[in-house]
């Protein structure tokens, strides 16, 4: 197919939004010394799998915003909710209260959730998950006269949010080191990076290395597990076959507990409601955000298995901690609103009818020489490149300071948002709005192919 855009001109004048922007609006995760007025995208409108900005030139959002927008843009119907909402209960607390859009939300979510992950506590976002989730657990075993189980154990490179607590569970280190010391006891084991892993070796070793770290640690100290269904950071990491069985053997054995941080991979990313449910393991909390409201409204959730809550709903013990905004009401009947459009248009399955032919679209890529691994599941995808496809050799520094801008802001301005993350293996991050069909994912191979082909010619790979 033809790409739907031109290749938008350098427009070297900033608009008067983008000079106000750049003076007073501190971009996040953005260098904003570095950053030009004019660079600034301003963008003022969506529609489907499309934005626009203040000039008007569109772009397939292929990052879905922020992996959050899977019903995607200019749903007219959730504007039409949270008026109705507005209008009838503007804001009232679940400390101590409850209002009928938390309540219903909590139902639904009960009943979508694998297993007995029955409880819901809500908050304003995916950090305050994991930080409620690593509290819960804490405050679990002390109730279980074990407060000596406090550590948590990630992977490396994995993301699991910023606020002190769930930074130290996040492994990547440009998000750690400016701050620390970050909440004691984050101990990092290797990713599920089964691209990079020595020819011959069991994929399985994956999962061993958290019983190792358990053990090194003495399981006495351990609070937690926390993984991501596919690890978003480092490149849509999937777990190998038989992983999270083994993952959840091990902490059954030592009596840790199992977190499944879902703040991406629920709400159909992998093709089900929840990525559990697509690697078929049980966890005993699940922690999520984003695509929950589709981002129409802030909100996250913790989601707690029966056994876990059991002993603050059987005992006086208070889990002694809250969120002025967690399950806003606005929020919990827009994202009930959500689900109501995921299951109306059946958004979950369309996502699994299209999953082999998004990957299809990818996998044709490694023609390129520069292409190395194509892996991702639903429509959470990630292109790896590198710089010999037989060797897997990863660029230099200088070649990644040459090719990387030229890919991101090639991409950009042929009209397609995905991100280029380099801070760990280069890859293109693909992960459109769930709605996106064949024409959006033939032009997101197009777009790909067009800019990747001319970056392979410009700096020489072949
Ligand atoms: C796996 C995971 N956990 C936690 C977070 C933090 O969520 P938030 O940015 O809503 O605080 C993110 C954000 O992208 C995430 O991907």
């Amino acid at each position: 197919m033809s790409l739907s855009h031109e290749v938008m001109p350098d427009v070297p004048v900033a608009s008067e939004m983008q000079q106000r922007a750049q003076r007073h609006l501190w971009l996040q995760w953005t260098g904003m010394g570095r950053l030009a007025p004019e660079d600034v995208p301003v963008i003022v409108r969506g529609d489907g799998c499309y934005v626009f900005d203040e000039r008007g030139r569109r772009y397939l959002d292929g990052l879905a915003g922020l992996f959050c927008v899977n019903a995607g843009h200019g749903r007219v119907e959730l504007a039409d909710v949270a008026a109705e909402q507005m209008r009838t209960l503007g804001y009232y607390p679940t400390w101590g209260y409850a209002h009928k859009p938390a309540i219903e939300l909590a139902a639904k979510i009960a009943e979508l959730t694998p297993g007995d992950l029955n409880r819901v506590f809500f908050t304003s976002g995916g950090s305050e998950a994991v930080e409620s989730a690593i509290k819960l657990c804490r405050a679990y075993h002390r109730l279980n006269r074990q407060g000596s189980r406090t550590k948590i154990i990630a992977r490396s490179l994995a993301y699991h949010g910023v606020t002190m607590g769930a930074l130290s569970a996040t492994g990547v280190p440009s998000a750690r080191v400016p701050f620390e010391p970050v909440t004691p006891g984050g101990c990092h084991v290797a990713n599920t990076n089964v691209y990079r892993l020595p020819a011959g070796q069991d994929p399985l070793v994956l999962a061993d290395a958290i019983e190792e770290r358990i053990l090194f640690e003495g399981p006495e100290t351990v609070s937690a597990v926390i993984l991501e269904p596919v690890q978003n950071s480092g490149g849509c990491l999937t777990p190998p076959e038989g992983y999270f069985a083994r993952v959840r053997e091990i902490c059954d054995r030592y009596g840790v507990l199992f977190i499944s941080d879902e703040t991406i991979c629920a709400w159909g990313r992998l093709g089900t409601w929840f990525g559990s449910q697509r690697y078929d393991y049980q966890p005993d909390i699940i922690t999520t955000a984003k695509g929950i409201t589709s981002a129409y409204a802030p909100l996250g959730a913790m989601i707690v298995s029966d056994r876990i809550a059991q002993p603050f709903m059987e005992t006086d013990a208070v889990f002694a901690h809250g969120l002025t905004f967690a399950g806003h009401p606005l929020s919990a009947a827009i994202a009930l609103g959500n689900l109501e459009i995921f299951e109306r248009e059946g958004l979950v399955e369309h996502v699994r009818d299209r999953e082999d032919g998004f990957r299809a679209r990818l996998e044709g890529l490694k023609d390129l020489p520069i292409v190395g691994d194509v892996r991702g599941a639903g429509y959470m995808w990630a292109v790896e490149l590198v710089r010999d496809q037989d060797t897997k050799a990863f660029f230099t520094r200088e070649q990644l300071d040459a090719i990387v801008p030229f890919i991101s802001g090639e991409l950009f301005k042929r009209g397609l948002i995905c991100r280029t993350d380099d801070r760990s293996f280069l890859a293109l991050h693909l992960a459109p709005p769930l709605v996106a069909d064949r024409d959006e994912l033939d032009e997101i191979e197009a777009t790909v192919r067009a800019v990747l082909s001319e970056a392979c010619e410009r700096f020489g790979y072949r």
